[in-house]
């Protein structure tokens, strides 16, 4: 009787894990042992990491790189309770990824790149991979070696074949979004000039605002981050020698300086935005915005006001690029973050009736430009707002 019972349950589970398996499967991790002799490592000394799987058939010399989320640690406090974390360390990441959506090797799910060398690169500096301090912090014995982290990396794609690239593409979500924006000129630069090489931010357009409180939090925040990390020397110089460094963390401040072509997928109501930005805990001392942060249903129509002015905000910061014709944009009015894992119809937000999926691949092939900015929240049928748990806790 228990012996059924069990067989019934592993066969459940074993369809579980070949439903599972249909859209994603495991990827191996690969540390950079070689990084850590020049200095090039994660918070806590281990060697930086990453997963790729080798692009095949006519796609060998193509590269698709994407950089991991994570926020960004701002002191040594922030920045040493990350060291036992896999956001510090490589000790402590899982040793296989699953690749879905833009990663996956099947083109049901990945029309346009599953057959590229495919690469999700691990963050574990904290500071969007910008970082560079010599010294290692004598009290906490933490390394900021972002920025080394990135060249390591690079230097050993290159060598894997990535010098031979006739199409990459450096993408990357939240934290790694803005990194695959502060980079994206260098990474154009490390490719053969015959390459077509391109770059994609999902939801790390992070822009620069006051929260409801009337403070700069953020503006105060990445400027502690860029001070801790030492990240000044690796932000576009177009812009440090105009704005203070920590200014240049913010993409409204350096795209219309980049020269490769971008394509930006970001909801002006980002929901790590509105969450981190806009309501940080330290701005709402009586949570009054807790509930609406958790679902955009329960916002008041005050709250919901209030959000119109960041989205306001959000596309006067991006319409400095607007009028580029190399930029693409997919700007959802969906309450989310994070969104080209799930950019195939039925989870992607349409816009123009086109998926993340179609508009990304439409851009980067230059099959047709795509450029769509979605009417105000709540006009989007095709949105899966995200509803949060009250323990999902992305506060910085
Ligand atoms: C470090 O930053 C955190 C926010 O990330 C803040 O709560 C804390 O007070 C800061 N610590 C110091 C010593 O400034
Ligand atoms: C939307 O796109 C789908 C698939 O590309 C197509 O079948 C459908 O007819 C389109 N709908 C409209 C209203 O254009």
């Amino acid at each position: 009787m228990v012996g059924t019972r069990i067989g019934q349950w592993l066969s459940l589970l074993a369809c579980i894990v070949l439903l599972l398996k249909a859209e994603g499967y495991f990827v191996e991790i690969t540390y950079v042992e070689n990084a850590v002799a020049k200095g090039a490592v994660c918070l806590d000394g281990s060697p930086p990491a990453y997963h790729l799987d080798k692009g095949f058939g006519d796609g060998i010399n193509n590269w698709l790189i994407q950089i991991e989320g994570g926020g960004w640690c701002n002191n040594a406090t922030s920045c040493l309770s990350r060291k036992k974390t896999r956001l510090g360390s490589s000790k402590q990441m899982v040793k296989q990824l699953a690749f879905h959506g833009i990663l996956s090797n099947d083109p049901q799910f990945n029309p346009d790149f599953y057959n590229w060398n495919r690469i999700k690169v691990r963050y574990c500096d904290g500071s969007s991979f910008t970082g560079d301090v010599e010294e290692v912090d004598s009290a906490t014995n933490l390394y900021y070696r972002g920025a080394r982290v990135f060249n390591a990396i690079m230097e050993e794609l290159l060598a894997k074949g990535m010098k031979n690239a006739q199409n990459a593409i450096i993408s990357g979500t939240s934290a790694g979004g803005l990194a695959s924006i502060l980079h994206c000129d260098r990474f154009r630069s490390l490719l053969p000039a015959s390459a077509k090489v391109k770059c994609l931010s999902d939801g790390g357009y992070f822009i620069n605002v006051k929260d409801v409180s009337g403070a700069p939090h953020i503006e105060q925040f990445y400027a502690q981050v860029v001070a801790t990390h030492g990240s000044a020397k690796n932000l576009p110089a177009s812009c440090t020698s105009r704005l203070s460094p920590g200014m240049c963390f913010f993409p409204q401040y350096v795209v219309s300086e980049i020269r490769a072509p971008i394509f930006l997928l970001n909801s002006p109501y980002d929901s790590w935005q509105i969450r981190n930005i806009l309501a940080p805990a330290v701005a709402d001392p009586h949570g009054l915005w807790h509930s609406c942060k958790l679902n955009i249903k329960n916002c008041s129509p005050d709250q919901l006001i209030t959000m119109q002015g960041f989205r306001n905000d959000f596309l006067k910061a991006i319409s400095v690029v607007s009028d580029s014709p190399l930029v693409g944009m997919f700007i959802d009015s969906c309450y989310v973050h994070a969104q080209i894992g799930k950019w195939l119809r039925n989870d992607s937000p349409l816009l123009a009736n086109t998926t993340i999926a179609q508009a990304v691949g439409d851009w980067y092939y230059e099959r047709k430009p795509f450029k769509q900015i979605d009417c105000a929240y709540p006009c989007n049928p095709t949105c899966h707002n995200r509803v949060y748990g009250p323990n999902d806790n992305p506060e910085v």
